[in-house]
């Protein structure tokens, strides 16, 4: 009897690890990665789980900067049914937390010493209260222009160093038929371009009073009315189907020459590259004039769910995420740099050099500033009412006094 009851919990042991040796780790990602060059750089990370032995399940929702992946994101938490990874970022991942929505992965940063792996500015975002909740995948980079090459060209225009130059060199293509600035009317694209030309004519210590500390006299200042000034003037350089359009179609016209510029991050270089275009001959990339750097860092967070290979999946996402390979091949695509420092940049271009040089360089002199336009660097009242009335300027006759006047009312309200 003694013996039979020794050979039956044997054989339940085993079966039981077998099981468990089964159980595969699984993940339901959602992201907004769906442009060519996006979902050329998701694509990477899905082959590794996979590889990994993890079963993906992709969830992706379209739509340019995330908007309508953060509503699908509130949708899906609320009934009860989180996804086990979402592409969340900045200030919204401690948002998320103090929903108690998000799940501990301190386990995994810790075994792979993710601390000394990461900016400290990085890991500060990724973490909730001193436990790690998010895994960053990139730094991008917003303040960038991108141009073509053979129109600059034939134009005999360069790549402007200062927004006068830029302006003078609009007007000239303007002259010649071409559309000076691709851009596409959508909230977070406007939004964009303004805190482009916020950094470029304000500077970094202006940006951080105005979208950071949200500074009721710099947000009604002189400055920003000359802020307000500079996007009325690029309004005038876009042409007349710029509304509602994808950020990846502006893109396209640059990249086929119907466009000469367009003001966006450098997920804008991961659609020039995934059409075999090359930096320095068909396309050139500048910092947009002024000086500073406005950085978006993309992260997984991971919700709460229940099930061992739901964790499982999570902490193996989480691992791969960090890992020195995912980190190149992914950024190779994405047109950002690795979020890991120990990740060797030989095979990346000059622009992804110049943003780490960069990044370097406006860290140690305090212009290192978070894109307020990408979810950086408030939460998403106060980025909204801001981008609201950016939005409405843009689309209007509105004067520079009374944007001006606006936001600081707009941001009182918010708060
Ligand atoms: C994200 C990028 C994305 C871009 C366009 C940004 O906010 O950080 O990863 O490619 O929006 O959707």
């Amino acid at each position: 009897m003694h013996k039979k009851f020794l050979v039956l919990a044997a054989v339940a042991i085993i079966f039981g690890l077998n099981q468990r040796a089964m159980a595969e780790p699984q993940a339901e990602v959602l992201h907004f990665w769906t442009s060519g060059g996006e979902a050329r750089s998701v694509a990477v990370l899905q082959k590794e789980f996979v590889a990994n032995g993890g079963i993906w399940t992709d969830m992706p929702v379209a739509g340019g900067g995330g908007d309508t992946a953060m509503t699908a994101l509130r949708a899906r938490v609320l009934a009860g049914n989180a996804p086990a990874a979402a592409q969340v970022k900045g200030p919204a991942i401690q948002e998320w937390y103090e929903e108690d929505a998000l799940a501990d992965i301190s386990a995994v940063a810790n075994a792979e010493g993710w601390d000394k792996l990461l900016p400290n500015a990085i890991a500060q975002h990724m973490k909730c209260e001193g436990s790690w909740c998010a895994a960053p995948v990139n730094v991008h980079r917003v303040d960038w222009i991108w141009a073509n090459a053979e129109v600059l060209a034939k134009a005999g225009i360069e790549m402007p160093t200062s927004w006068e130059e830029f302006n003078a060199g609009a007007k000239k293509l303007k002259s010649m038929g071409i559309i000076p600035l691709a851009h596409g009317g959508q909230a977070w694209q406007d939004a964009t371009v303004f805190e482009v030309v916020a950094l470029g004519i304000g500077g970094p210590e202006f940006f951080h009073k105005a979208f950071v500390e949200l500074d009721d006299a710099s947000l009604k200042s002189n400055t920003m009315i000359a802020v307000f000034d500079q996007v009325r003037i690029l309004r005038g350089f876009v042409d007349d189907n710029f509304s509602g359009r994808d950020w990846n179609l502006a893109t396209s016209m640059v990249i086929n020459g119907e466009a000469a510029f367009q003001i966006m991050g450098d997920w804008a270089k991961g659609e020039f590259t995934a059409a075999g275009k090359v930096p320095g001959i068909d396309f050139l990339c500048a910092s947009a004039p002024g000086g500073g750097y406005l950085y978006n860092v993309d992260s997984f967070a991971m919700f709460r769910v229940s099930g061992s290979e739901k964790a499982e999946g999570q902490a193996l996402l989480a691992k791969l995420i960090m890992g020195e390979n995912f980190q190149k091949v992914f950024n190779l695509n994405k047109g950002s740099i690795p979020a890991r420092v120990t990740t060797p940049l030989n095979e990346f271009d000059f622009c992804a050099r110049q943003s780490a040089y960069d990044m370097a360089v406006s860290s140690g002199n305090g212009s290192l500033l978070p894109s307020y336009a990408h979810g950086m660097a408030l939460r998403g009242a106060q980025a909204g009412a801001i981008t609201d009335v950016v939005t409405a300027f843009f689309n209007s006759n509105m004067s520079s006094d009374e944007a001006v006047g606006r936001l600081s009312a707009a941001i009182k309200n918010s708060l």
